[in-house]
């Protein structure tokens, strides 16, 4: 063959991959999206989890009894998922504690392998918190024990092994914490557990065809796996029927990676009343709730007789550029639960104009320091995860000033605390932001003050973790640790 021919040869074939590279591509980027916005039918009933409110312990405390076990449910694949849960096989029961009461958790782990269980939201000694320091071995049972002292709020738990923490959220150990409190009792909110205040726990997940959790997936997302199929309090396809004119959703985000931007389908408001560590002082209408993995909100919703209305996930278009956006399901439209109103609704009183006394602890006047933070690749301050090292040293009862610079997609949770956002790129915070907060996200490169303050509990020697709130990220080490010492 002439040399010519020759190079003619090499570069058809070379031409005929780079086409067949993009054609294959071109499937990976259609496929990448999801759509299922006016495509279910919404045939079961939402499962509402049972409401658990302990029992009285010997020294009247209230006690908690979980197992974490493994079973098979059905999340709407021709085959039984292969799952994990507490109490059950799938999620796990709604924890209601009281302010001012003392819990015990007695958590026994029947899974093929160590846990931890940790309490997201929570303020809590570090030993009961529930981190990596914390492992609960196979067949052991871990009681930790403190005393409820927060406002009421929606808070969750969910298990935080080292390095394995999506391996366990993904497979449905998670389950919320609702704190109640004399305040929030006094206000004319709804709160009827499962009739007009409904747990509302968002999850994806993907199965193989096997039904287990799986990864795999031709992935180039930039903030970890994302599922094809959304559940709500591990339902697929769900629906709730509402009788009475106003309620009350506890939006929990509960996936490992998926951003979700929450709003009614018809484009309606809804009342946000509260965020990640309870009540704003007023309530704000806003048509979306964006929530990040670990994020929560309480939005309360009016209904009219015998109308059908849709909580939909709405395209969030964060990710960068498109491509890393369709990878991060930033372009996706997902139908969550649709609320079917009945023929008549019971009144419901108006949403007060008044809920929290006042803006979220702490307050920045008394700030003695101010600390920065890195949000960069799987680091934070160029740092990975090390169980051994103490990244931060805090002091007990000092208000700080966290300044928490991101230059990508990422999110930042602190353990133990709410903190106050104060600026988001040197402008006020939005509504969405001006209550108590444990996790916030950055939608890109962004910069957030937020002011801290660990109080009542200090222990030299078990760190509290903060950490990029992605899952996927925080396993592959995007979490430093700090402990709290007396003044
Ligand atoms: Cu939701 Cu470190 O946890
Ligand atoms: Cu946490
Ligand atoms: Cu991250």
């Amino acid at each position: 063959m002439s040399r010519g021919r020759m190079i003619k040869r090499v570069l058809i074939a070379v031409s005929a991959l780079a086409i067949a590279g993009a054609g294959a591509l071109a499937v990976v980027w259609g496929q990448a999206r999801l759509d299922t916005a006016g495509k279910l039918r919404f045939e079961r009933p939402l499962r509402i989890p049972p409401l658990e409110e302990g029992r009285p312990g010997a020294r009247g405390e209230r006690v908690y009894d979980l197992r974490v076990q493994q079973g098979t449910a059905d999340l709407g694949a021709d085959v039984p998922a292969r799952t994990w849960g507490v109490n059950g096989p799938h999620l796990g029961p709604t924890l209601r504690v009281r302010r001012g009461e003392r819990v015990r958790m007695r958590v026994r782990n029947d899974l093929p392998e160590p846990t931890t269980m940790h309490w997201h939201g929570m303020h809590l000694p570090a030993v009961a918190d529930g981190g990596p320091h914390q492992p609960i071995g196979r067949g052991e049972t871990w009681t930790p024990t403190w005393r409820i002292d927060q406002p009421a709020a929606t808070l969750w738990y969910h298990p935080h092994p080292h390095a394995r923490t999506e391996h366990h959220v993904a497979r449905g150990v998670a389950g919320m914490v609702l704190v109640a409190d004399e305040r929030e009792r006094s206000l004319a909110l709804p709160r009827e557990y499962g009739v007009d205040d409904i747990p509302v726990i968002l999850q994806d997940v993907r199965l193989d065809d096997e039904g287990n959790v799986s990864k795999a997936s031709i992935s180039f997302s930039p903030i970890g796996h994302l599922g094809d199929r959304m559940l709500v309090n591990g339902t697929p396809d769900p629906h709730v029927v509402v009788r009475r004119e106003r309620v009350r959703l506890r939006l929990l985000n509960a996936s490992t990676a998926r951003i979700h931007d929450v709003g009614l389908a018809d484009g309606r408001p809804m009342t946000l009343v509260a965020t990640d560590g309870g009540l704003l002082e007023h309530p704000a209408e806003v048509r979306r709730v964006r929530l990040s993995p670990g994020e929560r909100a309480e939005v309360v919703v009016r209904l009219r007789p015998r109308e059908r209305l849709v909580l939909r996930s709405h395209p969030h278009g964060l990710g960068g550029d498109p491509w890393s956006r369709r990878f991060a399901g930033g372009d996706d439209r997902l139908d969550l639960l649709q609320l079917r109103a009945a023929r008549t609704l019971e009144r419901s009183p108006e949403v007060p104009e008044r809920l929290a006394a006042g803006p979220p602890e702490p307050d920045p006047a008394g700030a003695t320091r101010t600390r920065r933070f890195e949000l960069s690749g799987r680091t934070i301050n160029g740092r990975r995860m090390d169980m051994g090292r103490i990244d931060e040293v805090v002091r007990r009862d000092e208000t700080e000033i966290w300044e928490v610079s991101s230059n990508s997609l990422h999110s930042f949770h602190i353990h133990d605390v709410q903190f106050r956002v104060l600026e988001i790129d040197g402008r006020p915070p939005p509504p969405a932001l001006r209550g108590p907060k444990d996790t916030i996200l950055f939608e890109g490169r962004s910069t957030a003050r937020l002011a801290v303050r660990f109080t009542d509990y200090a222990d030299p020697r078990t760190p509290y973790m903060f950490h990029c709130h992605l899952i996927d990220h925080e396993d592959r080490g995007m979490m430093n640790q700090l402990v709290v010492t007396p003044p």
